[in-house]
């Protein structure tokens, strides 16, 4: 075997055929652009292109012990050097021969006896397209990695802008902070217990972190009162989920994020509102987001009125299970605190953490 120099970058063939002449012809062609491997059988051939790497193998076919195919089919077959062209130099001319060895992932086929010129030119061909194949590769996965950095940038950047909005209305709402988030922790456990697709529940979670962010229309005073709402107070909130909407409404998510909101406080029996929309009428997703927000709010503390608890909370919408509220989805909001100890990430104490 010759090998020149470690330092050499010029490109290294791995000629394999067990006739002496043969290889001192495509020696003295290949020497002066190449560095050269040489192996006199099969076996050795394979040896040497795994420790080796050659840039491209020009292989004889007709061979004692291994056969030119075999070595292919082994060459091929190793994800160490299935990348390697492989050319096949032999006697054999049958179409049937050259056919065998471009299915088994030859490159080309040279046949016996050759021109020097076309030894070269083909060698020079295989090597340039194999250097392009390499850019391609080294390419994409330059791409696919630029990609994946902006992919990232993007959610920061949506994560944060739906945290910044999300702020906006509790810093308006302190006795109601850290409520999106809370609902959004439990819409998302019961979408993932009535069988909602992981992709789907994203859109949940946004919707339920953004729900309310149409109480940035209502008044401080109404926000924050004491007592219970007078009906033109009360009047006025129910306008909430349809500025939701408005706000919402013009972000291209991938999920119907602003119907979600805009149906969060709609009701099985038309009861609802903004719109008394009635069951089939309503997103089923906005089924899951109305019990979350209703467990959160009531078992919540509010100005108006202390905190209920979470087992008051869970008995009120379990009083209306299938008339008000989905009935799969109370059940499954039921088993999730009642048999897997579900509980809130979030403090609902946020008003100390906002003022
Ligand atoms: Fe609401
Ligand atoms: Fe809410």
């Amino acid at each position: 075997m010759t090998e020149n120099a470690a330092d050499d970058s010029r490109p290294m063939i791995l000629i394999v055929d067990d006739n002496a002449t043969n290889i001192d012809l495509l020696v003295n062609t290949l020497k002066a652009e190449h560095r050269l491997g040489i192996a006199k059988s099969g076996p050795k051939a394979l040896e040497i292109a795994a420790r080796l790497k050659p840039d491209l193998v020009l292989l004889d076919i007709m061979m004692p012990e291994m056969d030119g195919y075999e070595v292919c089919r082994r060459l091929k077959a190793d994800p160490q050097t299935a990348a390697i062209p492989v050319i096949f130099i032999s006697a054999m001319s049958e179409t049937v021969d050259k056919t065998r060895g471009f299915e088994l992932g030859a490159v080309d086929y040279i046949t016996k006896p050759f021109q020097a010129a076309e030894v070269t030119a083909r060698v020079r061909t295989h090597l340039c397209l194999e250097e392009m194949r390499r850019q391609l590769i080294s390419q994409n996965l330059l791409l696919e990695r630029k990609v994946e950095q902006k992919t990232a940038e993007i959610r920061a950047i949506l994560e944060a802008s739906i945290d910044a909005m999300a702020l906006m209305v509790e810093i308006r709402d302190p006795y109601t902070a850290g409520h999106q988030q809370r609902v959004a922790q439990l819409a998302c456990a019961i979408a993932g217990k009535v069988g909602i697709a992981a992709d789907a529940i994203e859109g949940i979670r946004i919707a339920a972190l953004l729900h309310d962010v149409g109480k940035i229309r209502i008044p401080v005073s109404i926000l924050s009162r004491s007592g219970s709402l007078l009906e033109a107070e009360f009047h006025m909130l129910k306008i909430h989920p349809q500025v939701s909407y408005d706000i919402l409404k013009n972000i291209p998510f991938p999920w119907p994020v602003a119907q979600m909101a805009y149906q969060h406080h709609e009701r099985l029996d038309g009861s609802g509102y903004p719109r008394g929309l009635t069951a089939a009428e309503i997103l089923p997703e906005a089924k899951i987001l109305a019990v979350a927000d209703a467990v959160e709010a009531n078992s919540s503390y509010r100005p108006y009125r202390p905190a209920h608890g979470i087992e008051a909370a869970l008995e009120f919408i379990e009083a209306q299970k299938g008339t008000r509220y989905d009935a799969q989805v109370v059940a499954a909001c039921l088993e999730l605190f009642r048999r897997e100890n579900f509980s809130f990430d979030y403090d609902a104490g946020g008003r100390e953490r906002l003022l």
